[in-house]
């Protein structure tokens, strides 16, 4: 939630940041503002909207000469989405700007301090105190004053500061919101949310830790703990992405482009963890042996949103094929309820980002009770990963659509990778039968490589007769169930059309009565364990005259006897249905919310990363 950069180097910072924040757009896209240092003054522009506003109003300042500034695009918390709340925020005297990921908790009582002092604000933001507060203990030296700052305020930030008294320094902070540094040699020193900000020029990556402090310059970059005050020496991590891998690639949407790299997502999550020969999976890197494993009665499965569908999923096989019992919980709830943890319990967070704040405060309250925590997560160096006490990458590569498609089907992989391994410590399956599931889990990139073009095409011809419905039902069973809760999520979240996911066998416990002639119901239903029951309830639908889509295996003509709209996906092995059944899901979303000429990469009100509570 809201994506800040900075930058000092030889470079036109003007054009540099900018690129950055058009890469962080995905964090939120409800105002964005740009400083820069020009002949000693900063030179502000901001716009409510997004970052496209911006850039229309600044085009002439593309040629500034400066070469250290700071940009931010932002998702509102404190203060309407208005230019007025829009970073950076100044101190009194303009001379200072701070830019702000995160909330500052005690901004009220601050607020009215400063304003007793004579502080005048200009904006409804909690920023802005923070600017005004470093300005009330600013001599001559920043960071002895951004220092002081820091000490009185409460919550969740990451921020960037710059002032014209020192013109050739930012100074970073970083407390539970992410902060990154890009080293990028002779072409300067780099700040960011996130590292795509700066992927054109480095991969040279430092992880800012909490309470941690960075004196950025264009040849420097010394870190500081905020509560030793001593200098930290930091590891500098190689990142394996480039710049090219968040760019469109001639697709309309990073969406779409990322529903086609889904199969390669998948062979990158398991390759070099699977042998192909035995089905034996390998996963050092969580650091459990068979004797720990063995340990475990309990297995937490925590998660937000499209994460936590994957660990609905990943329930089903790990009671199966693992045979411990697992609990899955949303993370905002986990984080309060009584949980009964203790170190027989071993708990797994699932998060794209790894920095998702509910899923990040549950783990830590796991810590704290005595469980080992394992999380499965896309983004190298995240808090998440540097927190677990094992972490298994699901190495998706850079997803920029606000909504998740890739990343899930990744998640996917990684748990039934994460399933098999703990089937085969402890033996719970035959070694034949690891093989089986080994091997379906294989092959199913390759299927889905097959599918994609013609899966698009169909629900391309399909949507005709549903892009402006007003709502939706998804249903499944089994395995088919979490899939359904997905595809109402996608749906609602890229097209806003009200859409909700059932369990099929839920339908006439109170959901059936919404059925009537107008209500589409894309039913799941693959020639699965429980293919006759999901049948039953299908005809049941069907008897009360609902419009039924149907995704369902190929071959099943049976299913053309229940309506006209059937998509058809090839039988595999039956385990792999989630991953499959997915792929329709998201390409109806996608198609229905292309056709209604929606903002499919950047939906209202979101954002990609979820750093607040
Ligand atoms: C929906 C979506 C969100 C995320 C959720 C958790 O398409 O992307 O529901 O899944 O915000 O985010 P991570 O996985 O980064 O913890």
């Amino acid at each position: 939630m809201c994506g800040i950069v900075g930058y000092c180097g030889p470079r036109k910072v003007v054009p540099v940041v900018l690129e950055g924040l058009r890469r962080l757009e995905y964090r939120g896209y409800d105002s964005a503002g740009i400083v820069y240092l020009e002949e000693g003054k900063l030179v502000k522009h901001r716009s409510r909207g997004k970052l496209s506003k911006l850039e229309s109003i600044i085009d002439s300042a593309i040629i500034a000469p400066s070469h250290i500034g700071l940009g931010h695009t932002r998702w509102a918390t404190h203060g309407a989405p208005t230019t007025e709340n829009a970073h950076p925020h100044s101190d009194c005297t303009g001379d200072l700007v701070v830019i702000h990921n995160g909330i500052i908790e005690n901004y009220h009582s601050l607020r009215t301090e400063l304003k007793e002092k004579g502080h005048v604000f200009s904006s409804e933001t909690d920023t802005e105190v923070l600017a005004h507060l470093i300005e009330e203990y600013l001599d001559t030296d920043l960071v002895a004053a951004v220092k002081q700052a820091i000490e009185r305020i409460e919550g969740a930030y990451a921020i960037g500061v710059l002032w014209s008294g020192m013109e050739d320094t930012i100074i970073g902070v970083r407390n539970q919101s992410p902060l990154v540094l890009g080293l990028g040699g002779e072409e300067g020193n780099f700040l960011a949310s996130d590292i795509p900000a700066f992927l054109p020029y480095t991969n040279k990556v430092v992880f800012l830790d909490d309470m941690e402090l960075a004196v950025i310059t264009a040849h420097s970059c010394e870190i500081q703990s905020l509560e030793t005050g001593l200098p930290v020496e930091k590891e500098v991590n190689t990142i394996d992405w480039n710049a090219g891998m968040a760019e469109k690639a001639g697709y309309k949407h990073f969406m779409l482009k990322e529903i086609f790299e889904q199969p390669q997502a998948i062979t990158n999550t398991i390759s070099g963890r699977i042998n192909p020969e035995t089905g034996e999976v390998d996963l050092p890197e969580i650091n459990l042996d068979r004797e720990a494993i063995e340990s475990f009665d309990r297995i937490f499965l925590v998660a937000c949103g499209t994460s936590w569908h994957a660990a609905l999923i990943a329930k089903y096989w790990i009671e199966k094929f693992a045979h411990i019992p697992v609990e899955v919980d949303i993370a905002s709830e986990f984080r309060y309820r009584n949980l009964l943890i203790n170190e027989r319990v071993l708990t797994v967070s699932i998060s794209q980002s790894g920095e998702t704040a509910d899923t990040l405060a549950g783990i830590r309250r796991a810590k704290e009770m005595g469980s080992k925590v394992v999380t499965i997560c896309n983004v190298v160096g995240s808090t998440m990963t540097r927190e677990a006490d094992g972490t298994i990458y699901t190495h998706a590569g850079p997803e920029i659509g606000v909504a998740s498609t890739k990343a899930f089907i990744s998640q996917l992989a990684a748990l039934f990778l994460f399933t098999l391994y703990l089937a085969g410590k402890k033996e719970t399956v035959s070694a034949e039968k690891r093989l089986e599931l080994g091997k379906a889990l294989i092959n199913i990139a390759g299927v889905v490589d097959r599918e994609l073009p013609r899966l698009r095409t169909d629900i391309e011809n399909l949507i005709d007769d549903f892009w402006d419905c007003r709502d939706f039902l998804f249903v499944g069973r089994g395995l088919s169930f979490p899939i359904a809760l997905e595809g109402a999520l996608k749906l609602k979240e890229i097209s806003y059309i009200h859409a909700e996911g059932y369990a099929s066998g839920e339908l006439k416990h109170g959901p059936i009565a919404l059925i009537d002639k107008e209500m589409p119901i894309v039913a799941l239903i693959p020639r699965d364990e429980v293919y006759q029951k999901s049948l039953s309830n299908v005809e049941e639908i069907k008897a009360r005259k609902g419009r039924l889509i149907l995704f369902g295996t190929e071959g099943d003509t049976h299913l053309e006897k229940l309506t006209d709209d059937v998509i058809y996906l090839p039988e595999v092995h039956e385990e792999m249905n989630p991953i499959l059944y997915t792929i329709p899901a998201q390409l109806l979303s996608y198609e229905i919310a292309s056709r209604r000429g929606c903002d499919v990469d950047q939906p209202r009100n979101l954002a990609k990363s979820v750093t607040v509570e």
